[in-house]
């Protein structure tokens, strides 16, 4: 065990009911018990860090508290000998960032069963730049691979197609050949989703109110990223046998709809989750990113922020703002 060692974390507390947070100084003793201590060096944003640092009791309930629900970077210590000292790891969801203490400080202490040993070849950086967002676009292809999707079947649909979920899974989708048809609110957006691979892009007044029970089948199959009324005309519009990926609620947690997609056409609905999920499904997906799956043109747009940036990237967030990879670098 080598001696506890201090280290810069951007810290979040309480004051009067507003949340803040300051660059800190911390010790590695104020981290929690844990089997493998980790030397971040990159951290991803995500709306969810957001949600932690303002505050939000759902994500996080007590502070002072350290965001951060992806890290990567190499392991300093190891209880268990795997992961080995000096392997580099990626550690996105289960507790990460929520209630233990995440990636926007330099050191994190977790479980072994969290850390995902980093494909050869790979870097903290190139992960980062994927993070929970790019590894549930991957796991929502994946599902639909599972499920026998085809590019010659016909187009796919991705709703939220410029959210970072989203546009990963555009482009990965358009990388395995398939006719992608993005679904954005963001007509600013068009030319880059057909930059990323997109065939088509459409309003999201395609997936507006409809009253009829059914609609003509408009697409093979489905990456669905913000749920809710969206996902419900979705659902109507999904030729038989196809598939829709769901991974999020932005447009609404609730799901109105009849059983007649299912029942009349075969529609599966498929429900991706990326946070608790057994480490083998997180590693076949970071895997695939890290050889046949490369999204390039994601990968060359992210934008490295330090940690004095955190506070203004996550505010974006917030307003709905934020648009590409954001990926915090410790080095910076
Ligand atoms: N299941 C999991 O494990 C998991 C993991 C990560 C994220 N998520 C969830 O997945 C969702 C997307 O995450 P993200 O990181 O991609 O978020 P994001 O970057 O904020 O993107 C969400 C996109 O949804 C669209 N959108 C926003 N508000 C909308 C509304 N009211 N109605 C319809 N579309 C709307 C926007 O795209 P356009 O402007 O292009 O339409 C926006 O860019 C979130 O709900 C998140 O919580 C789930």
């Amino acid at each position: 065990m080598t001696s506890d060692v201090e280290f810069k974390a951007w810290r979040v507390e309480e004051l009067d009911g507003n949340y803040k947070g300051t660059e800190q100084t911390l010790s590695t003793a104020d981290l929690p018990a844990g089997e493998v201590l980790i030397k971040v060096s990159h951290s991803s944003l995500n709306y969810k860090d957001a949600l932690s640092a303002s505050g939000n009791k759902g994500v996080s309930r007590s502070f002072p508290h350290t965001p951060g629900i992806d890290a990567a970077g190499e392991v300093v210590e190891s209880a268990t000998g795997t992961p080995a000292v000096g392997s580099q790891v990626i550690v996105t969801g289960y507790d990460l960032g929520m209630n233990t203490a995440g990636g926007f400080g330099e050191y994190i202490r977790v479980p072994a069963a969290w850390c995902v040993p980093m494909p050869s070849g790979w870097g903290a950086q190139a992960a980062m730049i994927y993070g929970t967002a790019g590894l549930t676009a991957g796991l929502c292809v994946q599902k639909l691979l599972t499920m026998g999707a085809r590019p010659e079947q016909g187009r796919v649909a991705v709703s939220g197609a410029s959210g970072a979920v989203g546009s990963v899974a555009v482009e990965l989708l358009a990388k395995l050949g398939f006719d992608v048809v993005a679904i954005s609110g963001k007509a600013d957006h068009a030319e880059s989703l057909k930059a990323l691979g997109a065939t088509q892009v459409l309003g999201r007044d395609a997936l507006a109110e409809d009253r009829k029970p059914m609609l003509k089948p408009a697409f093979a199959n489905a990456v669905d990223t913000v749920g809710g009324l969206p996902l419900a005309e979705l659902l109507k519009q999904i030729k038989p046998g196809g598939s829709v990926s769901c991974c999020g609620l932005v447009a609404g947690p609730q799901l109105q709809t009849t059983v007649l997609p299912f029942i009349l056409r075969g529609v599966n609905l498929l429900g991706v989750d990326s946070v608790e999920i057994p480490l083998a499904d997180k590693e076949a997906v970071w895997e695939k990113f890290a050889g046949d799956w490369k999204c390039e043109k994601t990968e060359a747009s992210a934008k490295r922020i330090g940690r004095a940036d955190l506070e203004r990237a996550l505010n974006a967030f917030l307003k709905g703002e934020s648009s590409g990879k954001i990926i915090l670098d410790h080095a910076i």
